[in-house]
């Protein structure tokens, strides 16, 4: 009996010395060791060895248990030594390589264009004023002198939510808006950017949507004259260079006069080229006095304060700052083509 133990022990210590693993390590454990192993089986036939021998066998039994037992935990140890040596070596990071730059998102040609318009009306002291794009009939059209059944609407083809209820069609009724926030004749300089709506065509030069930026001067004594002037300076900024301003006669039913604004073609100087179609203007904005009606619709007393007021086009204005020829470019969302800003 000693004898078959001490040979146990030989064998499970040669084990533990050749395992390959903590699993292949554990394996011998179970089998030495476990509930199954062989020492357990010795002592499980205990019954049948005389009374004076057993405490003999089992004490052999035990030493030979904690031979293997501290064999394993030496062997334990060094597999983890070495598994851990193991993911050093292998999971080493190399710090030389170049690292990969993260990619850096910049902004859209359009909301460029209108920071630049921004900040320049806004050192000429005009506030940013905003409004809904989902806008009331009463402030889209009926504050800015467009009753329900004016001809003048048509022009605008828009999308109605509800009957009172629209997308806005302009930003002229933040100006309604804005007026409705002052009292006592109070003079406003504002502009008010944003995106407009109208049911229309999608080609190179038409969107059912886009973006505007309206101007409102109102104070005592403003003429045509600080329309003309106002203009001229933003937008020579604008388009960084000195343009030269014609002024049409048109029609808007909230300005009176109105007019349609051109600069001097920015591609060709005004000589005549392809962008002007050989005008050497271009078709910039529309603009005007504000219409008394509208001052007293909202709360101004025209005899007292006059003011005028400018619409103008981002996209369109995008697109002579940069040379683009196509207005969807704008919106398709194209990252070669936003890349080049
Ligand atoms: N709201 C007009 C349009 O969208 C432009 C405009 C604004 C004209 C202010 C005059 C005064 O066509």
């Amino acid at each position: 009996m000693e004898e078959k133990i001490k040979n146990i022990e030989a064998a499970a210590v040669e084990a533990v010395k050749n395992a390959a693993n903590l699993q292949a390590l554990d394996e011998i454990r179970v089998k030495y060791l476990g509930k199954k192993g062989e020492l357990t089986a010795i002592l499980r036939g205990m019954k049948d060895v005389s009374a004076e021998d057993k405490p003999k066998i089992g004490k052999f039994v035990n030493d030979a248990r904690a031979v293997i037992e501290n064999e394993i935990q030496v062997k334990n140890a060094a597999l983890k030594e070495s598994a851990l040596e193991d993911r050093l070596q292998n999971e080493k990071i190399d710090i030389t390589l170049p690292g990969r730059a993260p990619k850096v998102g910049h902004f859209h040609p359009i909301t460029l264009t209108l920071n630049h318009i921004k900040k320049i009306f806004m050192n000429m002291g005009f506030s940013v004023e905003e409004g809904p794009e989902i806008e009331e009939d009463y402030f889209n059209f009926e504050l800015l002198n467009l009753p329900k059944d004016h001809p003048a609407r048509d022009m605008q083809d828009s999308f109605y939510i509800t009957d009172e209820i629209l997308m806005r069609t302009q930003t002229s009724p933040v100006q309604a808006r804005t007026m409705k926030a002052h009292k006592n004749n109070e003079p406003i300089r504002m502009i008010a950017p944003g995106r407009v709506y109208r049911r229309d065509d999608y080609d190179a030069t038409h969107s059912p949507m886009f973006t505007q930026v309206e101007g409102l001067v109102i104070d005592k004594g403003i003429t045509f004259a600080d329309l003309k002037g106002t203009l001229e300076v933003a937008l020579s900024e604008i388009f960084e260079k000195k343009v030269g301003v014609r002024f049409r006669p048109s029609f808007f039913p909230f300005t009176e006069p109105s007019t349609e604004v051109d600069i001097s073609c920015v591609m060709c100087g005004g000589k005549g080229c392809r962008v002007c179609k050989g005008t050497g203007y271009l078709e910039i904005l529309g603009a005007g006095m504000v219409h008394p009606k509208v001052l007293e619709m909202n709360g101004y007393n025209y005899k007292k304060v006059s003011g005028f007021a400018f619409g103008l086009g981002v996209e369109r204005i995008a697109m002579l700052k940069y040379g683009i020829d196509d207005l969807r470019l704008f919106y398709d969302n194209d990252v070669r083509f936003l890349n080049a800003f």
